[in-house]
C-alpha cells in the first residue's frame, strides 16, 4: 500500500534551551524548533536573540509566537520576527484576530503557525485563510479527558479531503506513544519537548541486549587469548 503521506514526517524540538537543540541536533534528528512564550520566559532570553542562536543551531522552521492580542500589534509585531530569519514561522493564536492576521501574513509571504488549535473547525478555518501549520495541542485535552489524538485523526482526514497545503503540527506532546500514534494517522510534523526525544531513543530491551552482546563478546575474547 502506498503511504498517505508521501513526505517523511518531520521531529520538532518544543523548547527553547540552547543546550537540549544542540545536543539532539547533532544527532540528526530534529527537522525544526517550536517555542512558545512559556517557554521563552523560562530560559530568561530575549525572543529575537534566542530565535537568531537557534537558527545558527537547526536549519528547518523555527517558530515564534507573537504576543500581541490586537490585530494591528499582531501584524507588526509578526513582520518583525519574520524578518529575523528566512526559517521564521510566525506562531500566531487561533483567534478572530489570528485569523485575520495569518491571512495578511501569507499575502506578503510570511510563513505562519497557528497554535493553541483544540478544535477542528479551528484547524479548518486556519487552513482556509493560508496556515503554513496548524498546532493542535493533544496532550492538554488529553489532560481534560478528551482525546487528543482524536483531533489529529479529525484534521488529517479534512485537510486530505480538500488537499489543503497546511500541514499537521502535533503538539504538546507527553510521552513516544503520541508520536508513534500521530505517524499512525499521517500527521505531518510531531514537536515535543528533550525528555520525550529522549525516550523516543531508548528501549530498555535494547540495553540489555547490547550488554548481554558485549558481555558474550569480551568472555569469547578472553578465551581466543588463552
Ligand atoms: O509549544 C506548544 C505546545 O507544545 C505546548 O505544550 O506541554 O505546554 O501543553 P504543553
Amino acid at each position: 500500500m502506498p503511504p498517505t503521506n508521501p513526505d517523511p514526517m518531520q521531529l520538532f524540538l518544543d523548547t527553547a534551551n540552547l543546550s537540549d537543540i544542540k545536543k539532539y541536533a547533532a544527532l540528526g534528528i530534529v527537522d525544526g524548533i517550536t517555542t512558545n512564550p512559556t517557554l521563552i520566559a523560562k530560559e530568561g532570553a530575549s525572543l529575537e536573540k534566542r530565535i537568531k542562536e537557534i537558527a545558527e543551531v537547526v536549519d528547518g522552521p523555527i517558530s515564534a509566537e507573537v504576543t500581541a492580542t490586537n490585530l494591528k500589534e499582531m501584524i507588526n509585531e509578526g513582520r518583525k520576527i519574520a524578518k529575523w530569519h528566512p526559517n521564521v514561522y510566525v506562531k500566531v493564536p487561533s483567534t478572530s484576530e489570528g485569523l485575520q492576521a495569518v491571512k495578511i501574513f501569507k499575502s506578503e509571504n510570511i510563513r505562519t503557525n497557528t497554535t493553541l488549535v483544540f478544535s477542528a473547525s479551528q484547524a479548518l478555518l486556519a487552513a482556509k485563510v493560508g496556515a503554513d501549520f496548524v498546532s493542535p495541542f493533544i496532550g492538554r485535552l488529553d489532560d481534560i479527558s478528551e482525546p487528543g489524538m482524536d483531533l489529529i485523526a479529525d484534521i488529517v482526514k479534512i485537510f486530505k479531503n480538500y488537499n489543503f497545503a497546511t500541514k499537521v503540527l502535533v503538539a504538546s506532546i507527553r510521552h513516544p506513544r503520541h508520536i508513534v500514534e500521530a505517524a499512525l494517522i499521517g500527521a505531518d510534523i510531531a514537536t515535543m519537548p528533550a525528555e520525550v526525544m529522549e525516550k523516543l531513543i531508548h528501549h530498555p530491551l535494547t540495553d540489555l541486549g547490547l550488554e548481554k552482546f558485549l558481555k558474550d563478546w569480551r568472555a569469547q575474547a578472553k578465551k581466543l587469548r588463552a
